[in-house]
């Protein structure tokens, strides 16, 4: 395995981008359990809903499944080498829920535990904060039997689940963030079923919306509850940043329900204590009402230490459909247009302007709240070249290009105290499989190699710069 970094072929840097960030920015690489652990069933691990999911027929590229994925769990000790060798400060990681507590409820399992409990001593070993996400969308499969997400009881083995983490890590581990993209959960995984658990209907969906931000809550609270010591707690969401395909007031009216679906019903109940007015009429014109009890908003509204922004791309979207009507099946339309920029492999429009303007945008909506990326990145379809190394050039262009874009939000008022790469390894991109590369590290899946790519060379560089500046 290749884990130590050979500086003399890092390139140079295209852009001297570090030197914008004070010296205490908080640099980072991110990765997520289902996506690199594999170890499917080991040491009492039982199933998530991605382990039934990825064997559905169809329901992944090449019924791809993380059964070995980057074999993380075997090779940990030196993925953590690997990660204190690019130099960062910080490893974004989250737990498998199945390993911690197998079935969602129930006793903690110690020899899950004990995996999570040698990553973060190692990685304190190395000097490297942990920054522990608890949910990242493996749902143990015997809730979602029991239910899944619609269902109100699943937020609170939520919270009993975090008592457990916190119980056994939080003498180290002091970022703790809830849930990661709650859009995904709920509007993949119950209303198109693109993401496990593969359910496809609208109501349900929007009630899982409701019981994700409540077991964000509950979970907030029961953290604080139990730490030991001081701790931060936040939530991670891939806000939409949504624009109008053109100046027609009906595309202005499609962008509003794209941004009251995509972001500010999350972002209003987690900071104001309220769902925004009118993503509740628009719900209710579909016969939708969130499953709101008394007492749930003050829950969900928990003070936040911190916000993670997940930023790939902008979208634009237009109230009429291709043949110019504005509603379809009773439903107003509200349909993405691509604007015909550069696309990554994902077929992702490249919009860096667009993560300034949400940037600015959050800072200004929901001050008071201090911001990190907790993922930014892009999938390439990368090569190994002859000698063995990958030169990602549009990648590193992508992360040239977006991080000057957190830049310039910090300098228009936002405040953004971090920065973490999506991912550190190339893994098991979900639907996608491993057909889609993130990595700023390459994973040959045959011999579980790990080479630094360009990418990462330079990622590694704008740290050091950054610090030296
Ligand atoms: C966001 C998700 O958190 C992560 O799991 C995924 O791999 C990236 N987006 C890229 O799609």
């Amino acid at each position: 395995m290749t884990t130590s970094l050979d500086r003399s072929s890092a390139p140079e840097p295209r852009a001297d981008v570090g030197s914008r960030f004070p010296t205490d920015f908080l640099w980072g690489v991110a990765t997520s359990a289902y996506q690199i652990e594999g170890a499917e069933l080991e040491d009492g691990r039982t199933a998530s809903i991605w382990d039934t999911f990825s064997r559905v027929p169809g329901a992944t590229f090449g019924g791809h499944t993380g059964e070995v994925a980057c074999d993380h769990y075997h090779r940990m000790p030196e993925d953590v080498d690997l990660i204190a060798g690019l130099g960062v400060d910080s490893y974004r990681f989250s737990l498998s829920w199945p390993r911690i507590q197998p079935g969602g409820k129930g006793p903690a399992n110690a020899r899950g535990l004990a995996f999570y409990d040698r990553l973060v001593d190692r990685l304190l070993e190395r000097g490297v904060l942990p920054w522990v996400t608890l949910y990242h969308w493996d749902l143990p499969q015997e809730l979602e039997d029991a239910g899944g997400w619609p269902a109100r009881d699943t937020a609170h083995r939520f919270a009993d689940y975090a008592e457990i983490a916190m119980n056994a890590l939080g003498d180290r581990v002091s970022w703790w963030t809830t849930l990661n993209e709650p859009w995904c959960s709920a509007v993949l995984g119950y209303e198109t079923g693109r993401h496990a658990p593969g359910r496809q209907d609208f109501g349900d969906s929007m009630a899982a919306v409701h019981h994700l931000l409540l077991g964000h809550g509950l979970a907030a609270q029961r953290l604080r509850e139990t730490a030991p010591g001081p701790i931060q707690v936040g939530i991670t969401l891939n806000t939409a940043h949504t624009l109008p395909a053109t100046d027609a007031p009906e595309d202005a009216v499609a962008a509003r329900r794209a941004d009251g679906l995509g972001t500010r019903v999350y972002t209003d109940p987690l900071v104001h204590g309220s769902y925004p007015v009118d993503v509740v009429d628009d719900l209710a014109a579909r016969g939708v009402q969130l499953p709101v009890q008394d007492g749930d908003l003050s829950v969900i509204a928990q003070p936040l230490d911190f916000l993670g922004v997940n930023y790939y791309t902008s979208h634009y979207f237009s109230g009429t459909d291709e043949d110019g009507r504005r509603e379809v099946d009773g439903l107003p339309v509200v349909r993405q247009v691509l604007q015909g920029l550069p696309v990554t492999a994902m077929d992702w429009e490249i919009t860096p302007h667009g993560f300034t303007d949400l940037l600015v945008r959050l800072g200004r909506d929901y001050p008071g709240v201090p911001l990190y990326v907790t993922e930014n990145g892009a999938a390439f379809d990368d090569r190994v070249g002859p000698d063995g190394g990958v030169d990602d050039a549009d990648r590193t262009a992508y992360f040239v290009e977006h991080l000057a874009a957190v830049a310039d939000a910090r300098e228009a008022g936002a405040d953004i105290r971090g920065y973490f790469a999506w991912s550190l390894l190339d893994n098991f991109e979900w639907s996608y499989g491993y057909d889609k590369r993130f990595g700023i590290v390459h994973v040959d899946y045959e011999t579980q190699a790990r080479t630094v790519k360009q990418s990462g060379l330079w990622f590694a560089d704008t740290i050091r710069r950054n610090r030296e500046a």
